[in-house]
């Protein structure tokens, strides 16, 4: 897919309306990662250099149209040390913009016009703007006012984040160095039978982890005790097992598992087979048996895509042990040039960054859920609109 991109258009004096994925965690009013906000820098660098006037448009957390404050861009305009403009459709801030000015507009879910997608909202957000600029890649799966109304309305591009996001993921999507090896774990079968099934066509080897591993387990008979697995999707989970048999992927579902009585952070850790798990046995990582079997199909792989932790990573030491294993081993694999890794997803991302390997990983997507939908072939509306066609 070719995109407008921001190279070779004129910004000098213009008003932009830059929409970037600042839906960062914070804590206490601080930002825990600024992953996502050191991602578009290059493009605000590159506006600011061209002589753009800036105004950042982003949301934070799900605020349902209404003015809480709960959800302001505050803590991410202190981070920046730029202005916060407190209403997105207030404009002016603009009467007093110079070349190169930087500022960042409220949260744009304040208003039910965002979500809805409402071309009224969208044209008072565009209003007194020369051009659009998306370097939302985060966000890009959602038809919103901000990353398709506006679209429609301004003359609009693709920032160098959204441009090099749709780059890697196409590249690793239409064409793997082989053997390739998906890694999906997370919670719930429901929300990722696509993605399981598009990776099942693409990859050679499919380890399924996590609460999800666990559903597998349960669908061919396995004991699960007291854990999180989803009953009710058992013929969905045979489903995609046959799926992947009939195109030719192996599945790699949990061995072992780390257990413990209680689920909290502090719970003492023993490690069991499937058969050996009793009724009020809680899983919460992934065994040693089949981390082992993991890290070794890893080293064995040319390409890994990864999304979703194997197990409690935030609860270090005792239950990242599954989730760091792997992150180290796609690290040292990629780091001696052995493996193309691709990661993508908050939680995923967040457990490289604690192993301290981000930087190791070949490509880190910004994405979570628009991770997932590119990867699952969808088309997503806020790319398909800044089409170069
Ligand atoms: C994300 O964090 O994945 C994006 O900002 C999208 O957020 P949403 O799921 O609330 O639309």
């Amino acid at each position: 897919m070719k995109l407008r991109t921001i190279n070779n258009v004129d910004f000098r004096g213009k008003f932009v309306l830059l929409r970037d994925d600042f839906n960062v965690q914070i804590v206490d009013g601080k930002i825990t990662d600024s992953f996502r906000i050191e991602q578009s820098m290059p493009t605000i660098n590159a506006l600011r250099s061209a002589g753009a006037r800036i105004a950042i448009c982003a949301h934070l957390g799900r605020p349902k149209g209404v003015r809480n404050m709960e959800y302001s861009m505050a803590p991410v305009a202190e981070y920046m040390k730029i202005p916060l403009i407190p209403d997105c459709l207030d404009k002016e801030f603009m009467k007093n913009m110079k070349d190169g000015d930087l500022v960042l507009l409220e949260n744009v879910r304040f208003y039910p016009g965002e979500e809805a997608n409402d071309p009224d909202f969208a044209k008072k957000l565009a209003n007194g703007f020369d051009i659009f600029v998306n370097d939302a890649f985060a966000v890009s799966h959602r038809a919103h006012a901000s990353t398709v109304g506006i679209a429609e309305i301004l003359p609009s591009y693709a920032g160098k984040l959204l441009a090099s996001e749709i780059e890697h993921l196409s590249s690793v999507m239409e064409n793997p160095k082989r053997p390739l090896l998906s890694i999906v774990a997370g919670s719930k079968v429901s929300t990722k039978i696509g993605v399981l099934k598009a990776l099942a066509k693409l990859s050679d080897k499919l380890i399924i982890g996590g609460a999800l591993g666990t559903t597998f387990n349960y669908a061919l008979g396995g004991k699960v005790g007291n854990s999180l697995y989803e009953a009710d999707q058992k013929n969905t989970a045979l489903e995609i097992l046959e799926f992947a048999k009939e195109n030719g992927c192996e599945v790699l579902l949990p061995l072992d598992k780390g257990v413990a009585k209680e689920f909290i952070p502090t719970a003492s850790r023993s490690n069991k087979d499937f058969n050996e798990i009793e009724d009020d046995d809680i899983i919460i990582d992934a065994g040693e048996a089949t981390t082992k079997r993991d890290t070794t199909a890893i080293k064995e792989a040319a390409t890994v895509i990864w999304n979703g932790t194997v197990g409690m990573a935030e609860w270090q030491p005792t239950w990242s042990y599954g989730s760091f294993e792997i992150a180290k081993t796609i690290a040292e694999q990629t780091r001696a040039g052995k493996l193309e890794s691709i990661v993508g997803g908050g939680d995923t991302v967040a457990a490289l960054t604690a192993c301290g390997v981000k930087d190791d990983i070949t490509y880190v997507s910004t994405g979570g859920g628009a991770f997932l939908e590119f990867i699952e072939g969808r088309s997503l509306p806020g790319i398909i609109i800044l089409e170069d066609k």
